[in-house]
């Protein structure tokens, strides 16, 4: 019998299909993705605070650089994610409004605050290295410009965590026995926000399903957050810092580290407003909006001209 434009699509994106701007898609799944890349975008954009407030207070000049790049590239991801979010037909202005008002949602992990300079190798080594989990799944993304965005936006990921995991290893190697403790207090406080990255448990996360059917999301919350644990457990033993969960432990059946969830009354509150930094994150980006809306109307203007030109 004659098939739905919809069974199409779905027997489409389960068979690999690579779906672009240009195709017919459903309204829901245009709808949830541009949901998923505009909170992805604002992950990145907002995830810039955090380490920028040490630019200023690098240990050495070397460091600096380091760290001024990482912060550029985070402003590419935005720019790249927005511009993903453009090709399903949603407008910028409106996305940093919906950042702005609390309707759109970014990473949790970025409402805690960096408060040692320690802070800066572990938010690269968990942080970043918790998101290129994530993002290296995504470049198998059904949705074609969010895959070829995650292509570049991995490469340059991997510099972030090998950065991070590097000044921690040095740190820590040559370091004295007080720059030790910073490092440790500062994976002690990292550690749980890192887990919370992935998502809610899979029982929990109500949009993993039809993700999971459109090809949108490769792997789930739980699967991402394993392979996470098993990651940094191995790495943190290199490092020589402990890992602050004492029922972290390898378990041979499973071939898995069992290990303490993170407290998810915690999540739900930060992701609903009420962590540590979230009014100060978002009064930061409220400031720049407004101080540069001259360069958005100028940008707008520009482009209503040219439009005009080109219909002659
Ligand atoms: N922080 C804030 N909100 C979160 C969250 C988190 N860590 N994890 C889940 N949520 C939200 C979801 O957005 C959803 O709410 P919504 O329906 O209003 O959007 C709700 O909690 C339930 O979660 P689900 O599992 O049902 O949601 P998803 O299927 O969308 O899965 C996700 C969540 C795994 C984060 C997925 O959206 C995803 O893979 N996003 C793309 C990657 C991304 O955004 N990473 C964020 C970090 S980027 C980063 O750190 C870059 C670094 O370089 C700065």
């Amino acid at each position: 019998q004659i098939q739905s434009k919809e069974d199409v699509f779905d027997a489409y994106v389960a068979h690999g299909g690579r779906v672009e701007a240009s195709h017919w898609m459903p309204d829901a799944y245009r709808k949830t993705l541009i949901r998923q890349v505009s909170q992805h975008a604002h992950s990145e954009i907002v995830g810039m605070l955090p380490e920028a407030n040490w630019l200023i207070s690098a240990p050495s000049l070397e460091r600096k650089q380091i760290l001024i790049a990482k912060v550029q590239d985070e402003a590419g991801h935005g720019l790249y994610l927005y511009s993903v979010a453009e090709t399903l037909g949603a407008k910028r202005k409106d996305l940093t409004d919906a950042l702005i008002d609390g309707r759109a949602k970014y990473s949790s992990v970025f409402n805690y605050p960096s408060l040692t300079w320690a802070d800066v190798g572990t938010i690269g080594w968990l942080v970043d290295g918790a998101a290129i989990l994530n993002q290296v799944t995504l470049c198998e993304t059904s949705y074609g410009p969010y895959a070829r965005a995650m292509i570049r936006i991995c490469r340059e990921e991997s510099f972030h965590q090998r950065q991070g995991f590097e000044a921690l290893y040095r740190m820590f190697a040559e370091g004295t026995d007080a720059q030790r403790s910073m490092i440790q207090d500062s994976i002690n406080r990292w550690w749980a926000p890192s887990l919370m990255m992935f998502g809610p448990p899979d029982t929990d996360s109500n949009n993993s399903a039809q993700s999971m059917k459109w090809g949108i999301k490769i792997k789930t919350n739980d699967t991402l957050r394993q392979e996470f644990v098993n990651t940094i457990a191995k790495q943190s033993r290199i490092i020589g810092v402990t890992i602050p969960d004492p029922s972290l432990k390898w378990c041979p059946v499973s071939g898995n580290y069992v290990f303490t969830q993170p407290d998810w009354e915690e999540f739900y509150e930060v992701i609903g407003g009420r962590g540590m930094c979230n009014q100060d994150r978002l009064e930061n980006i409220r400031r720049a909006r407004d101080d540069n809306e001259w360069v958005m109307d100028a940008a707008e203007k520009y482009e209503a001209q040219q439009g005009n030109y080109a219909a002659g």
